[in-house]
């Protein structure tokens, strides 16, 4: 097998593209990618300052990686969410990464935070899946990090697969408004929002982890032990079968949704946000998301407490 670029010997396979490449022409596709994705889409120019979420996984530190190559300005956002050993092992990787790129990283451990809470003591409190409390937090600590530091962009490591599993959930279960809302790129919708963007949703998790493996990328293999949206996996598990026998479905279903489907399907506009009463950031009721669920952790600590 020759590289399509320089018909030198290949060692990446893409069957998805039809294509095979060299080491070094791997690394140029795979960075000419995501740049064309951040261009296409205006998600961000070299001029703006770029927050990235980086959580120690081949994705993230992937995406940091091809952001620094390709010149922007980036810094780093690694949140501590108190996950025992696969927290620590994550957060010394992104330590290291940042140190050997000499980029600044931002560390926020949700321990030390004003409401001092991690994941596994929300999850314990509310009984409630610890995944479903980590989406609310990440999301809060995310905007938070990006307004307080003045940021114009945050980015994630999304993947295509990921956004091939979120769209087929969405389809399955016909979600209407959350169809209208993936996109790679969201725009602010209240001026303490950053504008949101996923500069990997066209490229594979295999692409990824091959860029993060070539490019000596030392990064957390071990997944989340919360087993962490178990439905996600199945979905990725069926699309990883339909790829197999028809190379390119993931990126045929994601790209073709966005391009024919996605323009139909209207946003309703978030009706005015107001500010939240406890933490003061964008919030459709008097208390946001964040802020419900710590006051419920607070009311049920209390209920334990009263009958102890
Ligand atoms: P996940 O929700 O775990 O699939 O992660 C999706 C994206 O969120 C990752 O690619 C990162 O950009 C970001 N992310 C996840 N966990 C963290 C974390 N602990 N700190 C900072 N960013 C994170
Ligand atoms: Fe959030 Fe696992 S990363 S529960
Ligand atoms: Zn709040």
């Amino acid at each position: 097998m020759k590289c399509r670029r320089c018909t030198a010997k290949a060692t990446v396979q893409l069957r998805s593209h039809n294509a095979a490449f060299c080491r070094g022409c791997f690394l140029f596709f795979f960075q000419r990618n995501v740049e064309r994705s951040i261009e296409r889409e205006h998600m961000f120019t070299r001029d703006e300052r770029v927050l990235v979420a980086v959580s120690g996984g081949k994705d993230s530190l992937a995406l940091w990686d091809t952001l620094i190559e390709l010149g922007y300005q980036t810094e780093g956002l690694y949140l501590g969410l108190g996950i025992g050993a696969y927290s620590s092992a994550s957060q010394a990787k992104t330590e290291r990464f940042a140190t050997d790129h000499g980029v600044a990283l931002h560390v926020v451990p949700l321990e030390d935070e004003a409401d001092g809470l991690a994941i596994p003591e929300v999850a314990a409190a509310t009984r409630r899946q610890p995944c479903a409390a980590c989406g609310t937090f990440k999301r809060h600590y995310f905007d938070r990090a990006a307004r307080d530091g003045g940021f114009d962009v945050l980015a994630t490591g999304h993947n295509l697969d990921d956004e091939a599993a979120r769209l087929l959930g969405n389809v399955l279960h016909w979600q209407l408004p959350y169809l209208a809302k993936q996109q790679p790129v969201l725009l602010p919708t209240h001026p303490r929002f950053v504008r949101k963007v996923r500069p990997l949703f066209r490229t594979s998790e295999y692409e990824s982890a091959t860029y993060a493996f070539l490019r000596g990328i030392d990064y957390v293999v071990e997944e989340c032990p919360n087993a962490h949206g178990a439905t996600q996996l199945v979905y990725k598990d069926l699309l990883n079968r339909l790829e197999h026998t028809m190379p390119g479905s993931k990126l045929a279903f994601v790209t073709d949704f966005l391009r024919r489907a996605h323009p139909l399907f209207n946003a309703a506009p978030d009706a005015g946000l107001g500010e939240c009463e406890r933490c003061g950031m964008p919030s459709a009721g008097e208390l946001c998301g964040y802020c419900r669920l710590v006051a419920e952790v607070e009311r049920r600590r209390h209920a334990t407490a009263a009958h102890s």
